[in-house]
C-alpha cells in the first residue's frame, strides 16, 4: 500500500466522500449525516487521509457542550477507511490527529459510540458517563466510550448537547 498523509478535508476530498462511505459502509447510509455535518459553519473537525490523489480515509469530530456546564466536548464519528486500505494504521492515525487538534482546542472529553475492541486501541474507555442526546439500548452501554485528551482519568458527567445533524434518534440505536 502507498503511504498516506493526513490533512484537513478540502474540496478535492469532499468530492470523493460519497464513494468512500459507500465502500466502507455498504449496509448503512451515513452520507446524509456526513454531508449535513460538513455543511455546519463551525464546530466540526473534518480530517482526510490521502494516498496519491485518492481519499482513503475520513473522520469527523463534532464539538458539543454539556447542559449547564462550561466544558466543550466532542463526538468522534463517522470514521471510514476504504476497505482496500484498511489495517494499515489509517484509522488510528486519523483518530490520533483529531485528538491532538481537540486537545489543542481545549476540548475536555471526546466521546464515541462504536466498537470498544477497536476504539480501546486509541485509548478510549467504555461506559461514558455523559448522557447522550437519546437513550441508548442497554447493549450499547459499553460502546458509549470516553477519552480525556488532557489525560485526566475521571470521566465527565452531564447532558450532551450536539448540533442538529446528530439530533435523530435513529443514529443512537
Ligand atoms: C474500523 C475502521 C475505521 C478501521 O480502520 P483501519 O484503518 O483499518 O484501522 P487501523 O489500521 O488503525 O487498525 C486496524 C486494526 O484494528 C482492527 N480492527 C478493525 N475493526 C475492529 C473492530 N471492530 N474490533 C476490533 N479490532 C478491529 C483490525 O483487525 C486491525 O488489527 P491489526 O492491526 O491487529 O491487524 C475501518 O475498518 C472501517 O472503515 N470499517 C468500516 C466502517 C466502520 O466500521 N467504521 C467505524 C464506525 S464506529
Amino acid at each position: 500500500m502507498a503511504a498516506f498523509t493526513l490533512r484537513k478535508t478540502d474540496p478535492t476530498d469532499t468530492a470523493q466522500i460519497p464513494a468512500l462511505y459507500a465502500a466502507a459502509f455498504p449496509d448503512e447510509d451515513l452520507l446524509p449525516l456526513v454531508e449535513a455535518l460538513l455543511e455546519e459553519k463551525a464546530g466540526v473537525l473534518s480530517l482526510s487521509a490521502i494516498s496519491g490523489e485518492a481519499l482513503v480515509g475520513h473522520v469527523l469530530f463534532t464539538h458539543g457542550t454539556l447542559e449547564g456546564a462550561l466544558e466543550t466536548v466532542a463526538l468522534l464519528g463517522p470514521l471510514a477507511v476504504n476497505p482496500e486500505h484498511q489495517r494499515h494504521g489509517i484509522g488510528k492515525a486519523l483518530i490520533a490527529e483529531g485528538l491532538a487538534c481537540l486537545k489543542d482546542a481545549g476540548v475536555a472529553e471526546v466521546l464515541v459510540l462504536g466498537d470498544p475492541a477497536y476504539y480501546s486501541r486509541s485509548g478510549f474507555h467504555p461506559h461514558a458517563r455523559i448522557t447522550p442526546p437519546y437513550p441508548l439500548p442497554e447493549a450499547y452501554a459499553e460502546a458509549w466510550q470516553w477519552l480525556r485528551p488532557d489525560g485526566d482519568s475521571e470521566p465527565l458527567q452531564g447532558q450532551l448537547v450536539l448540533p442538529g445533524p446528530w439530533m435523530q434518534p435513529g443514529l443512537w440505536g
